[in-house]
C-alpha cells in the first residue's frame, strides 16, 4: 500500500510572469479554489494521508497560510523547500528522509485530474508493491509531454521526453507510484542537455528493469494542463461548468476528508470560520 505522496509544487510559472512573480503558481486560482487544492484532492481521494509538500524557498509562508499542517483536514502536511528547481527526480531526494522505507506516489502541483472512476482508479494504483506505474492519457499534442508507447496489454515499449517525431498520442500524466528503489534511481540521474534530471529517465531504469507498468485515463476522465494563462482559464472552466451544473464542488478538500472519516462537523465548521463569509464556506455549510 502506498500511504505517503509527494506534491511538487515549485517551479518559477515562468510562462505565467508577471502573475508568478509575487505568489507560486499553484496558488493561483482555478476557479473558486487554488490550484494546489486539485493535486491535493488527488492524494486524499487516493487515501494517502501523510503528504510532503515541495515549495520553493522563500514561499513556505504563503503555502502554511492556506495549509498549515493538514491536522484540520486529517492529514499530514510537511513542507520541504526547494533553493532552484532542478526536475522533478528531485523530489526523491528532497523527501528521501520523509518517503524512509517507504513507497511513494508523486504528483505535480500543476496537473488536473477529473473524472467518473477516478477514486476508484487511484486506490488500485495505491497498491503497487513493486515497480513504478505510469498514467497516460491520450491528447492532441504529445509532443509536449513525457509520452510512452504501449501495445495491447498495456505493456510500455517505449518512452521519451516531448519526442519531435511522433511516437504515441499517449501523454504521461504528472501522477506516478513508485517503489522504494526510486530514492536510489533518482540519485543516481545525471542532468539532461536541458540541465534537470528527467523524470523518463527515471522511468526508464525501471523499464530496463522490466518494472514498469501503466494504466491509463479513458476518455471518460480528463487531465488538464495549467501550464499557461489560456490552460488556467480553460481548466477555470471546466470547473464552473461542472460545479454551478451539478451543484457538486470539485477537490473540496473538507468534503473529501468528512467523507473519508478523517474529520468530523465540527472541523468543518472551523474551516466555515477559517474561510470567512464566501461562496466555499457556503458550500462547507451545506454539508453539516
Ligand atoms: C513534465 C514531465 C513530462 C510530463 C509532464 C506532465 O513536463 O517532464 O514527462 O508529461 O510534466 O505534466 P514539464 O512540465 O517539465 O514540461
Amino acid at each position: 500500500m502506498i500511504k505517503k505522496g509527494i506534491i511538487l509544487s515549485g517551479g518559477k510559472g515562468t510562462r505565467m510572469s508577471p502573475l508568478t512573480k509575487a505568489v507560486n503558481k499553484q496558488l493561483l486560482p482555478i476557479y473558486d479554489k487554488p490550484l494546489i487544492y486539485y493535486p491535493l484532492s488527488i492524494l486524499m481521494l487516493a487515501n494517502i494521508r501523510d503528504i510532503l509538500i515541495i515549495v520553493n524557498k522563500g514561499q513556505l509562508g504563503q503555502y502554511k497560510k492556506i495549509l498549515p499542517n493538514g491536522d484540520n483536514l486529517g492529514i499530514k502536511i510537511s513542507y520541504k523547500e526547494q533553493a532552484s528547481p532542478k526536475g522533478l527526480p528531485e523530489a526523491f531526494i528532497l523527501g528521501e528522509k520523509f518517503i524512509a522505507e517507504d513507497n511513494v506516489a508523486l504528483i505535480l502541483g500543476d496537473n488536473f485530474f477529473y473524472g467518473q472512476n477516478l477514486t476508484q482508479q487511484l486506490k488500485k494504483n495505491t497498491t503497487l508493491k513493486k515497480g513504478a506505474r505510469i498514467i497516460l492519457h491520450k491528447v492532441i499534442k504529445p509532443e509536449l509531454y513525457g509520452v510512452a508507447k504501449i501495445n495491447s496489454n498495456n505493456k510500455v515499449l517505449h518512452i521519451k521526453e516531448k519526442p519531435k517525431k511522433y511516437i504515441s498520442d499517449l501523454a504521461i500524466t504528472g501522477l506516478y507510484f513508485f517503489d522504494n528503489n526510486v530514492i536510489k534511481y533518482a540519485k543516481k540521474l545525471k542532468p539532461s542537455k536541458r540541465g534537470e534530471l528527467e523524470i523518463v529517465d527515471l522511468i526508464n531504469i525501471y523499464k530496463k528493469k522490466k518494472n514498469l507498468s501503466a494504466d491509463l485515463i479513458g476518455r471518460g476522465g480528463a487531465w488538464l494542463d495549467t501550464g499557461s494563462i489560456e490552460d488556467f482559464y480553460k481548466t477555470s472552466a471546466f470547473v464552473s461548468a461542472i460545479e454551478n451544473r451539478q451543484g457538486f464542488k470539485i477537490a473540496c478538500l473538507e468534503e473529501i476528508a468528512l467523507n473519508n472519516k478523517w474529520i468530523n462537523k465540527g472541523n468543518i465548521q472551523k474551516a466555515i470560520k477559517f474561510y470567512g463569509n464566501c461562496e466555499y464556506s457556503n458550500y462547507l455549510k451545506k454539508l453539516v
